[in-house]
C-alpha cells in the first residue's frame, strides 16, 4: 500500500515535472530559485543562488517570463530591473518577516532625524524601502557597500540588526542600525552553536550574518574567546563554495536548511549538519511544484512596481550591482 502510493506520489511530481519543463520552453521562461527552496524546485531550476546571484541571473536573462521561486522581496527586485518582463511569483504570500520590519514612511521619519546620511537597505526590503534608500546590498556584498561610501559620511543601516552589527564590527564604521530581526535566524542562538561546538569539535562552522548568534560570536572574537579557526560567516552562496573548497569533511550550518539541498549534491563525500532540523523559513516553502505548474500554465502571480518607485529603486540595485 505505502510503496503503491509513493509511486503514485513520484509518478504525479514526474508528470508534473516534464509539464514545468514544456510550458517553460513555450513561453520562453527561466525559472530562479533561492537557495531555501525545496530540493525539487532547486532541481527544476535554471539558475539557484543567493540574493545578490538571483538579481544578476535576472538582470541578464533574455526570457520573455521569469517563474521566481522565492519570496516576494526577490520577485520585486527582479521586477524593477527587468521591467519589460513578466515576472511571476507562485504564491503571493510567499513574504518575508524580516522585510516587513519597516516600511517607507517609518524609513522616511528615520532620514529626517539623520539629514545627510547614507541609507543603505539590505536587499530585504520593499520596493518603496528601496527607493528612499541610496544602496542596496546584500549577504554577499555588504562589508564592499560599507567600505564604499566615504569614511565622513553617517550611514543608515536596514533593516537587520544582526548583520548591521556584524558590519560596525568588521567595517569599524559607526553605523545607525534598524532594530529588525529575520524570525528564523534570529532564533539561532549562541546556545545552540556552542553545543555543536562541543559535539563536532573537529566540524567547519558556517553562520549566516542575520543569526542571533553572529553578535555575540563577533564580540567573543575580537577578545579572542573563541577560536575562529574553523568559523565562517558567509551569504548562502558563501557557504556553498566555501562546502566545496574546505578539505573538511563535517560541516555544521547555521541558516534555513534548504541550502544543505546544494552542498550535499554536490559533495555526496562530506557530511552536512543543520544547527537545528527546524530552521525553516515557511514563506520560502510556500513555493511547490503545484504551484510553479499553475504558475507557468495560468501566468500568475505577476509582481509589478509602479513606474517611480521602479526608477528610483533600480538606483540603490544597480549601485549594488555594480559593485
Ligand atoms: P542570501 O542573500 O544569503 O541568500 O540570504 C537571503 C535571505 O533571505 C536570508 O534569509
Ligand atoms: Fe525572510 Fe528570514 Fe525567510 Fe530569509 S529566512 S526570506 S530573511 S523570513
Amino acid at each position: 500500500m505505502t510503496l503503491q502510493l509513493t509511486h503514485t506520489d513520484l509518478r504525479a511530481a514526474a508528470d508534473i515535472v516534464e509539464e514545468i519543463q514544456q510550458l517553460k520552453r513555450e513561453r520562453n521562461a527561466v525559472l530562479l530559485a533561492h537557495n531555501y527552496q525545496y530540493g525539487e524546485i532547486q532541481d527544476i531550476a535554471d539558475f539557484v543562488g543567493d540574493s545578490l546571484g538571483l538579481s544578476q541571473a535576472a538582470a541578464q536573462t533574455d526570457a520573455d517570463v521569469i517563474i521566481f521561486c522565492g519570496v516576494h522581496f526577490m520577485a520585486e527586485t527582479a521586477a524593477i530591473l527587468c521591467p519589460e518582463k513578466t515576472v511571476l511569483l507562485p504564491d503571493l504570500k510567499a513574504g518575508c518577516s524580516l522585510a516587513a520590519t519597516i516600511d517607507a514612511e517609518q524609513l522616511r521619519a528615520w532620514k529626517a532625524e539623520h539629514p545627510g546620511a547614507v541609507v543603505v537597505s539590505y536587499v530585504n526590503t520593499t520596493a518603496e524601502v528601496k527607493a528612499e534608500s541610496d544602496y542596496c546590498c546584500t549577504s554577499g556584498n555588504a562589508v564592499r557597500v560599507i567600505e564604499a561610501i566615504p569614511p565622513d559620511r553617517e550611514i543608515l543601516f536596514l533593516p537587520d540588526m544582526f548583520l548591521g552589527s556584524y558590519l560596525r564590527q568588521v567595517t569599524g564604521r559607526p553605523l545607525q542600525i534598524w532594530a529588525g530581526e529575520c524570525h528564523v535566524h534570529a532564533g539561532i542562538k549562541p546556545e545552540m552553536v556552542n553545543a555543536m561546538h562541543a559535539e563536532y569539535p573537529d566540524a567547519d562552522f558556517m553562520i549566516h550574518p542575520e543569526c542571533g548568534c553572529v553578535s555575540s560570536y563577533m564580540h567573543f572574537l575580537a577578545r579572542g574567546r573563541v577560536s575562529d579557526k574553523n568559523t565562517h560567516i558567509f551569504s548562502t552562496e558563501g557557504m556553498i563554495r566555501h562546502a566545496e573548497r574546505s578539505p573538511a569533511s563535517q560541516f555544521v550550518v547555521a541558516t534555513e536548511i534548504g541550502v544543505l539541498h546544494r552542498m550535499r549534491k554536490a559533495n555526496p563525500e562530506k557530511e552536512f549538519i543543520p544547527i537545528s532540523e527546524s530552521t525553516s523559513c515557511h514563506f520560502m516553502k510556500m513555493i511547490t511544484l503545484d504551484k510553479v505548474l499553475h504558475s507557468l500554465r495560468e501566468l500568475v502571480y505577476p509582481v509589478t512596481v509602479p513606474a517611480d518607485v521602479a526608477a528610483r529603486a533600480r538606483l540603490s540595485i544597480e549601485r549594488m550591482v555594480a559593485l
